[in-house]
């Protein structure tokens, strides 16, 4: 059993070797949590969890996660359940944006028009995209459920982007379907994404009323992950779920163009998983500020 104060919060936060989740990490445990921080690599994991007990960062440790991996999953569960026996919350923070760099060159730091002309996206990458960011997401949630259910304050934090608005999907049946959530179940999110994929391969994402282009995965699986953030709220009301952008950050997901540190990208996501009990749950945030689903 790992040592931990009485009462001590316990945290996981996924994709945490860098960027916005290794400030996440960082923030929780100075914030008097216990943070179980993950990454899918166990050598860049270890190296991440180092850096922050070399700066004086104690309660944090770290345990291999790949999001994709149900074995690797399920190892994560049984330590969690072993040493700890709840969860407090559950950061779900890693993602990719399902493109690759065309032309470096051309990128200008803080100017996201030229990250998106410089880009380009495959089906495979499409597909990374969405078993990663939604379907990962989600197969977290339901893993961590049961040990949420042990939490007396129960908390899921799950990281989007602005491109998860709705707006960012052109097709109305498509858009009004992820909007009415009284009647979205996750089955039928997982067709939408099914047919997602099959749209993509099949060259037909235009007519079919999916984002054509810039980042349409990645737009594809924030708008299901917030979806799914808002279906979780519902079924589970003892819970506090939220969604978050973190802003536009300066990380390798951006290719360094953002504006914002990774520490400052973190405030979003360490506020919503600090809430007071009695805190709003099933809602997106701009950074620290609420903001609408459209
Ligand atoms: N940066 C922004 O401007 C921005 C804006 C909106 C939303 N976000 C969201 O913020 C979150 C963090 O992104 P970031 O900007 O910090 O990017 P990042 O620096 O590229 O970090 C992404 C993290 O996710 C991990 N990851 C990817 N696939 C994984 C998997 N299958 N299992 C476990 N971990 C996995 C990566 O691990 P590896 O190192 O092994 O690849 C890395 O640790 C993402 O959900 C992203 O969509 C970022």
């Amino acid at each position: 059993m790992l040592k931990m104060e009485n009462r001590q919060r316990i945290a996981i936060v996924t994709g945490a070797n860098k960027g916005i989740g290794l400030a996440i990490s960082r923030k929780l445990s100075e914030n008097g949590t216990l943070v179980v921080l993950t990454a899918r690599d166990e050598v860049r994991g270890q190296a991440a969890v180092k850096k922050l007990q070399d700066v004086g960062v104690k309660d944090v440790v770290f345990h291999q996660l790949d999001i994709s991996d149900p074995a690797s999953i399920t190892s994560l569960k049984e330590f969690v359940k072993i040493n700890f026996g709840k969860l407090d919350i559950l950061v779900n923070n890693a993602g990719v944006g399902g493109v690759e760099l065309r032309s470096p060159t051309t990128l200008i730091e803080g100017d996201s028009e030229s990250l998106f002309a410089a880009i380009n996206e495959t089906y495979e990458m499409s597909k990374d995209c969405i078993d990663i960011n939604y379907y990962g997401t989600k197969a977290m949630c339901e893993a961590f459920i049961p040990l949420l259910h042990q939490s007396k304050s129960p908390r899921i934090v799950n990281v989007s982007a602005t491109f998860g608005k709705l707006r960012f999907i052109p097709g109305d049946s498509i858009r009004k379907e992820l909007q009415n959530i009284d009647n979205l179940v996750e089955e039928r999110l997982e067709e939408l994404m099914e047919s997602f994929l099959v749209d993509c391969k099949e060259g037909r994402l235009k007519e079919n009323g999916w984002p054509d282009r810039t980042f349409s995965a990645y737009k594809v699986s924030k708008n299901a992950v917030n979806a799914y953030t808002r279906i979780l709220a519902k079924n589970y009301p003892k819970f506090i779920v939220n969604c978050v952008c973190p802003g536009f950050v300066k990380t390798d997901l951006t290719y360094n163009t953002g504006t914002l540190t990774a520490e400052e990208g973190a405030k979003g996501p360490v506020m919503l998983a600090l809430l007071p009990d009695g805190s709003p749950s099933g809602q997106f945030y701009n950074q620290t500020e609420p903001t609408s689903f459209e």
